[in-house]
């Protein structure tokens, strides 16, 4: 059973703006999900469903097979299986120091204090913050911020953790940084989905793609069959990742073995040329 499924939910913002047109999509237990789409496709609006920050005008969202009906204990619970970080750590960091901010989740979820700081110091760890747990979230750069807001996430240990954007703004060493440390969680049975306008990025990490536009889905699948669609990515105003779009080039030149397994990364791509 999906831990996650969403049932025609519509979405209109107070200011009368539509985000979501009847959006249907399961989310399985443990796998590694990327929705990608253009500015303004929906994205942000479909996962703050997720852990019930927005609730659908229409529609249903069921957490394990059962409807939430946003009770308060429903919401409780829901926000104890999935965390989400949003894109813009500002929003999320607030206390006054990263210590504190890390452990107000976990602080919330009313676990012995024993537990709390071996979870807070746990996440800090993993996310390499702990060289600047004393420090303010204010003053930190925007790298360290993430893995802050990150941090407060993993130490509530959800099920499910949903990045927006996890990738945004940071630089190369950053990117891969954040994404080990998704993958890690992952690898430990978590449930990831990410939103994401780096194709490169979506083709390689993730098990299924959900292509997104004007507040719908309008593909989703395995990473290589979604991007092997030109029509597909032209309607979603998308590029073909650079991997797939050289393998393409190769093929078509007779210079890659046509029945061996589509390269998702520059190192599997090199590897289809040497062998
Ligand atoms: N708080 C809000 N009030 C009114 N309209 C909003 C609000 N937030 C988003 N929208 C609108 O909802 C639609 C979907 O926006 P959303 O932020 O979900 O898209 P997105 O796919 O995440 O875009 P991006 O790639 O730029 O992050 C857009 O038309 C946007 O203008
Ligand atoms: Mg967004």
């Amino acid at each position: 059973m999906a831990i996650i499924e969403l049932v025609g939910v519509h979405y209109t913002y107070e200011d009368g703006t539509t985000a979501l047109r009847g959006v249907d999509l399961k989310v399985e237990r443990k796998e590694k999900l990327a929705l990608i789409g253009p500015n303004g496709s929906g994205k942000t609006t479909l996962l703050l469903h997720f852990n019930g920050i927005l609730k659908p005008t229409h529609g249903r969202v069921l957490l394990e097979g059962r409807e939430i009906k946003y009770s308060r204990r429903e919401l409780k619970e829901l926000r104890r299986t999935v965390g989400v970080v949003f894109q813009d750590p500002d929003t999320q960091l607030f206390a006054a120091t990263v210590y504190q901010d890390v452990s107000f989740g976990p602080l919330n979820l009313d676990l012995p204090e024993d537990e709390v700081r071996k979870r807070v110091e746990e996440a800090l760890r993993l996310t390499g913050a702990l060289p600047f747990q004393d420090r303010s979230p204010q003053y930190l750069s925007y790298g360290q911020k993430k893995r802050v807001a990150i941090a407060g996430i993993l130490a509530m240990e959800p099920q499910v953790v949903v990045c927006d954007e996890p990738t945004a703004w940071l630089d190369r060493d950053g990117c891969q940084q954040v994404m080990e440390l998704l993958d890690r969680a992952a690898a430990a049975g978590v449930t990831v989905v990410i939103s994401t306008h780096d194709v490169d990025l979506a083709y390689a990490w993730a098990d299924r793609v959900v292509v997104m536009k004007d507040g719908t889905v309008i593909a989703q699948g395995d990473p290589v069959e979604i991007f092997m669609q030109d029509d597909l990515l032209r309607q979603a105003g998308l590029h073909r990742p650079w991997v797939l779009d050289m393998w393409l080039t190769l093929r078509k030149k007779g210079l890659v073995d046509r029945s061996a397994t589509v390269p998702r990364t520059g190192e599997e791509l090199k590897a289809c040329l040497e062998s």
